[in-house]
């Protein structure tokens, strides 16, 4: 299966993304298996904590069901060291040119970010069919998305950054989503009080929100 077509389907696996930035690597296996049992099996882990790779091994080895993407990826050189770790798919904030080179013909499929038409149509050149949008909420949220699909018809975001449970319909009912990304139902006071009965609940809701 072409890289595209993986990401395609990942996408197709639940309504959101869950947003983990993980401080503590041994939250990584019970967070994963609770938001896989909620319904949430596509999880990116970023790359902003140091816990983030042992975070992404461990999910990646004992937790195969879920779908574990490398975050915050902002440098070519880490392509590889998401990819040995063990991750299946790689998202970026945004996407300068050498990244975005990097990623068209590295080892794992990418969903790049972008804020603007320029740089989505700079990636849909490159091969990218399923972007990022990031960060949604403040580079101009739904009412971005409804005036990029004329221009960019055949492209699909996962607008990410700002969502909340309040917002994210907004997002999934348009034609343009694939699928959306948050840490809102991972809370950082919720994952340090290791309170997986809060985060499956929060999880369960996104779970069950419906897409366009
Ligand atoms: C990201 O990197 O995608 C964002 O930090 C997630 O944004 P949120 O915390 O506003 O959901």
């Amino acid at each position: 299966m072409s890289h595209a077509d993986l990401v395609a389907r990942y996408a197709a696996l639940a309504p959101a993304i869950p947003v983990l930035t993980i401080l503590d690597a041994e939250d990584a296996v019970p967070l994963a298996r609770t938001l896989v049992e909620a319904g949430l099996p596509v999880a990116e882990v970023t790359l902003r904590t140091p816990a983030a790779l042992d975070a992404i091994e461990r999910i990646a080895r004992e937790v195969p069901e879920a779908v574990v993407a490398a975050g915050t990826v902002t440098r070519p050189d880490q392509i590889a060291t998401v990819a040995r770790a063990g991750a299946r798919m790689i998202v970026t904030p945004g996407t300068p040119p050498s990244l975005a080179a990097a990623l068209a013909v590295g080892a794992l499929p990418a969903m790049p970010g972008c804020a603007t038409v320029t740089e989505a149509l700079a990636l849909a050149a490159q091969g990218f069919t399923h972007l990022k949008f990031f960060p949604a909420g403040a580079a101009g949220g739904p009412a971005w998305l409804k005036a990029v699909l004329g221009p960019c018809p055949e492209l699909r975001f996962c607008p990410t950054g700002g969502i909340d449970a309040g917002s994210a319909a907004a997002y999934l009912a348009l034609p343009n989503v694939a699928c959306i990304g948050g840490s809102w139902m991972v809370p950082n006071d919720a994952v340090r009080a290791r309170d997986w009965c809060r985060i499956g609940s929060l999880a369960r809701d996104a779970a069950a929100l419906p897409r366009s």
